[in-house]
Order: structure tokens, then sequence, then C-alpha cells
């Protein structure tokens, strides 16, 4: 059997219920193309946008997922402003991601990952689990370092569900940016990660990358066959270059 290519967009704080039109329109181009059948693909929406999206993609091959999800119970709680993995459960999704950069940005610890990590796979939901250094890190030779602590210090406590984990490595210098680290390095960086979580998990993960994904620079990651797919932000928000992504690594 084959496994998966994830193609998993990352709307951040974009979106009202009109754009969803651009996930019906991706919808109907995975209809069409039924030659992709190894494809993964899910919209990772703003909490907002799930509730639409559970009535308007009813049996649908696209799977959906959050951004986040709260670190104080799985269930529900005095907890203002907090969304939990069970009201995300509810809402239709399969998916969430976990441990984002930006997230990191606002507070979110590698221990608060942690415990987000056992609501999520509690409540039976798929974790993509985002990791990666900052430009000073990179530049400072310490980006295996700190992606290293910052995959272990979430699954060793959650060995027991990595069939349910993905990682993404997200460079963060390279989010938003427009800027892509170059084919040699990023190869070398997955078979790093790769025999990383063999030695210390025993056990084979999917690798995704994220950062600046487009049309222009997709076909460049087929080289890496470590690779199995892609956490796209900007390039997510509008269906044309969204399909365009997914026609190019397909082409
Ligand atoms: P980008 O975002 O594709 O806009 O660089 C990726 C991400 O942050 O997940």
């Amino acid at each position: 059997m084959h496994s998966k290519n994830y193609f998993i967009a990352n709307w951040k704080m974009n979106g009202d219920a009109k754009d969803l039109q651009n996930i019906s329109k991706v919808e109907k181009y995975l209809k069409m193309k039924k030659n992709i059948e190894d494809l993964e693909c899910v919209f990772c929406l703003p909490f907002t946008l799930l509730g639409f999206a559970k009535s308007h993609f009813k049996n649908s091959q696209i799977k959906f997922g959050s951004q986040d999800l709260s670190c104080k119970t799985a269930d529900y709680g005095a907890f203002t402003g907090s969304i939990s993995a069970q009201m995300i459960k509810n809402l239709g999704c399969k998916y969430t991601i976990l441990g984002h950069s930006e997230v990191r940005a606002e507070g979110d610890t590698d221990k608060l990952i942690d415990k987000k990590i056992r609501f999520a796979i509690q409540k039976k939901l798929k974790v993509i689990l985002c990791v990666g250094e900052s430009l000073k890190e990179f530049k400072n030779k310490k980006s295996f370092g700190k992606v290293k602590r910052q995959i272990y210090l979430a699954l060793k406590n959650n060995r027991k569900s990595l069939n349910n984990i993905t990682i993404a490595y997200e460079p963060i210098w390279s989010i938003g940016t427009g800027i892509v680290p170059n084919d040699d390095y990023l190869k070398n960086f997955f078979i790093k990660i790769n025999d990383f979580v063999k030695k210390k998990f025993k056990k084979k993960i999917p690798i995704l990358y994220g950062g600046s994904v487009s049309h222009k620079n997709i076909s460049n990651f087929k080289k890496i066959d470590l690779c199995k797919g892609f956490l796209i932000g900007g390039a997510s928000l509008k269906s044309k270059n969204f399909i365009d992504i997914i026609k190019n690594y397909y082409n």
C-alpha cells in the first residue's frame, strides 16, 4: 500500500463563511481527478468556520482540522475563550495542528504541547505536530538541535500514540517569507529527523514540510523521498493556488 501524501491547508486567522467556496472548488477538482487516491487533503480552519464546514462538506473527501486546542481539559469547563478537543471532535474534525510557531510565539510551551497532544489523541484527533527553528538558530547551526528537542519533548510521553501523529518541519524563517531551504539541505534535514525518530521511538512517523510552499516550488520537494506532504499557509487561501500546488505535484 502507498503511504499518504498530505496536503494540509492552514488558513490561520483568515476566512469567513463566504470563503468556503474555495474549498468547494478544491473538492470539485479532487472528485474529477480520480487517480490521486494517496492524497490526504485537510483544511485547518479558524474555529469560527469549522461548524459551517461540517454542514457544507458532508461525505467529502476533504477532511477538517483545528489550528490549536485547549490545554486545560479535553472536555468542558470554566475556561473562558478556550475550545477543547471534544468540541473540535464534535465539529467533525479529524485533525488538529499543534505547536505551530505562531502559537508557540504566544506562549505555547513544549510542556503544554505535550498535554494538548494527549487531549487530542484521547478524543481521536490526529495531530500535526509543528517544529522548526528561528533564523538566528539557523544561522548559528542550531536547527537540528532545536527540532530534535521539540520532537522529543512532544513525543516522549505520547509513545503509544505515534500512529496518529505527523511531524511538520517548518523553519520559522521560511514561513510567509517566500524563502525555502535549498533541496540538499532539506533532504539531509529530513534524513536526520527520520533517523532521530526511528532511534528514539522505534517508529517511522510521516514528516511534512511547511514554509512558503507554492505552485512554483512544489515540484522541487518531489526529490525529497522522506517528505510525505505539506503544510500550506498563504497559498491555501485561494482555490486556484492550492489546486495548482496539487496539479504541479502530481504532474
Ligand atoms: P506559509 O505558512 O505557507 O504562508 O509560509 C505555512 C505555515 O505557517 O503553516
